[in-house]
């Protein structure tokens, strides 16, 4: 039997833990799966917030029915469209048959995209600033368009300072812990920016505007339920995340390196780790990583706490190799920024990927400080020590600019 888990007095996480998906549209979700997260709350108006994936809906259902009968539910607030969160939405409007679905602007035009019967149902559209009352309690919306979709919104309970985040603040986790405060502080960062990084990241400047506003309204929040992951219920930890997105959004990085490379014969590899030297040598931590053995998702938890990523590919038919084609596109879509960067590899005759990827780099907004680095065939000892050279002059660039 599934059971609910009350969050506060007659509201109740009624989510799916999800132990086996691995891609979430090309973000690895290993080793831990997720989470879909949706709420109940049982006031005079039995409410909804949100629903689950629809593979996870008899999940949901389960923990739902022990609390209420389905069709005693009034609403549903649906904050997202995406299907890992509305997914389930026609089935639930099936089992409830609520009075009204409430969904931003944007929400709606979504809702009536992803679902035929949608024109049937009984939407509400919510903006910014509307408020509606569940009897003793109540729901006051914020649209939060591009944090990630168009139709994105929070739904904020003032009455007990309760802000439901939808994506916003999330973690991909599949565990048996629903709170922020069961797990350690380290791998709640981790989680945090692992998800932020892979999915949010391109929307930084919609994360610190959302910031600026729930700031300017005064939310006195005292609890913030995701839709993926742990939930916080304590204000150190509401602190402790709010804290943590306006670092991630302000893409703060440190004096760190991480080389990304794909290798043919072992000779990009080499140059890998003889820059790798370099960095050592220049005080600057440094991380490598094969894209054969990482996920990109992986590579890209370790960029986002970099201040310079450099990235190696051998030439392959006057290309890149396609692990690091695919990275460098995977990498873009995300858009960091304030990074340093650098290109290497080794070729054979024509030579063309060092040209390749610091183009790539310099697309996407990066500082390159050196010139890419070659090798012809397999590097030597004066090729590896124009490589730890390289190395040294990129961290020495990169301890001045963390200084500066
Ligand atoms: Fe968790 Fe945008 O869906």
């Amino acid at each position: 039997m599934l059971k609910p888990v009350q969050i506060k007095k007659d509201i109740h996480w009624i989510g799916a833990v999800d132990y086996e998906s691995r891609n979430f549209h090309g973000y690895s979700l290993s080793p831990d799966g997720t989470t879909y997260n949706n709420y109940v709350i049982l006031d005079e108006k039995k409410t909804l917030v949100d629903t689950v994936k629809a593979d996870h809906a008899s999940a949901s259902l389960e923990r739902l029915a022990q609390l209420v009968r389905p069709e005693d539910i009034d609403w549903i607030v649906v904050n997202h469209v995406e299907p890992d969160h509305a997914g389930a939405l026609p089935l639930f409007m099936e089992k409830c048959r609520p009075e009204a679905v409430f969904c931003s602007p944007m929400g709606e035009k979504a809702l009536l995209a992803h679902f035929r019967d949608a024109g049937d149902w009984p939407l509400k559209v919510v903006k910014s600033g509307d408020s509606i009352s569940l009897g003793k309690r109540s729901l006051s919306f914020l649209e939060t368009r591009m944090l990630h979709w168009p139709d994105s919104m929070f739904s904020y309970m003032p009455e007990e300072g309760l802000l439901f985040s939808n994506d916003g603040f999330g973690q991909n986790l599949a565990s048996s812990e629903r709170f922020a405060d069961e797990v350690s502080r380290e791998l709640l960062l981790h989680a945090l920016s692992h998800y932020y990084h892979n999915i949010v990241l391109p929307y930084s400047r919609q994360v610190l505007q959302v910031l600026a506003k729930v700031s300017e309204l005064k939310l006195d929040i005292s609890m913030i339920a995701p839709d993926h992951g742990l939930i916080f219920r304590r204000r150190e930890d509401v602190e402790f995340v709010l804290e943590s997105y306006r670092s991630f959004a302000e893409q703060k990085t440190q004096k760190r390196a991480v080389i990304v490379y794909d290798t043919m014969w072992h000779s990009t590899e080499r140059m890998a780790y003889a820059i790798a030297e370099g960095l050592a040598d220049a005080g600057v931590p440094c991380r490598i990583m094969s894209l054969k053995d990482n996920h990109h998702s992986a590579v890209m938890g370790e960029v986002a706490r970099c201040g310079l990523v450099v990235v190696g590919s051998p030439t392959h038919n006057n290309g890149i190799l396609p692990f690091v084609a695919g990275f460098l596109a995977f990498m873009r879509g995300l858009r960091p920024q304030n990074r340093l960067g650098a290109a290497f590899g080794s070729f054979g005759w024509s030579g063309e990927s060092v040209k390749i990827i610091g183009e790539q780099l310099s697309g996407m907004g990066f500082e390159l400080p050196v010139e890419g680095i070659k090798t012809q065939y397999v590097p030597d000892e004066e090729a590896l020590e124009q490589c730890c050279a390289a190395g040294q002059a990129l961290g020495k660039v990169l301890v001045e600019k963390c200084a500066g």
